[in-house]
């Protein structure tokens, strides 16, 4: 197995700083209320437990698991729907929340599933917007931070389901 340092990327402080100002960004767009936010599990939870109190607006929240890198590190690009998100969607304003969006194939496809359930309004937040390898086009309403490239861990993003609980966000890298 290969060994890998960590370097730090955003520390807690910028994090939350951030976070604070998309839940702003999120209530100013959402007047009307009746606001669903679906998480994409795990990632997104620790994320996602943030932003809900940084939105001064009723809301409910549900989640999502779909699968898309296995075990290792490199996008299967295929959807698989583990877990569809309970609540109804028809007439509500939805918020997709992942964690962060590499190629963009698992936010955009299962966003086209929930669009075909008719919301009134439907926006994708992500903490972390990593472009290098982007594969289909993604119009993120919400985002954190851009990054080009690199693998990240920690508030919540793993490597084989390591470090998800670090506060900070890093880089792996092989050493
Ligand atoms: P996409 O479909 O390629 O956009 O993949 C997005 C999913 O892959 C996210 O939900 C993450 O769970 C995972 N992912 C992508 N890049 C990273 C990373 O740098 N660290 C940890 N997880 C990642
Ligand atoms: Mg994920």
């Amino acid at each position: 197995m290969d060994d890998y340092r960590r370097i730090i990327l955003l520390d807690e402080q910028t994090i939350a700083a951030r976070i604070k100002e998309m839940g702003r960004e999120i209530t100013r767009d959402h007047p009307e209320g009746d606001l669903l936010f679906v998480g994409i599990l795990k990632g997104s939870f620790i994320f996602l437990a943030d932003l809900v109190r940084a939105v001064d607006i009723h809301c409910e929240i549900d989640f999502a698991r779909i699968s898309s890198y296995g075990g290792g590190t490199v996008s299967k690009g295929q959807l698989d729907i583990l877990l569809d998100v309970g609540a109804r969607i028809k007439d509500r304003n939805v918020i997709l929340v992942d964690d962060i969006v590499d190629t963009a194939l698992t936010l955009s496809q299962y966003k086209d599933v929930l669009a075909s359930r008719e919301p009134r309004s439907l926006r994708t937040a992500a903490l972390i917007d990593k472009t290098e390898r982007r594969e289909t086009e993604l119009d993120l309403d919400y985002r954190g931070f851009h990054v080009e490239s690199g693998f990240l861990v920690g508030f919540g993003l793993d490597c084989a389901e390591q470090y998800r609980n670090l506060s900070g966000i890093y880089t792996l890298e092989k050493i």
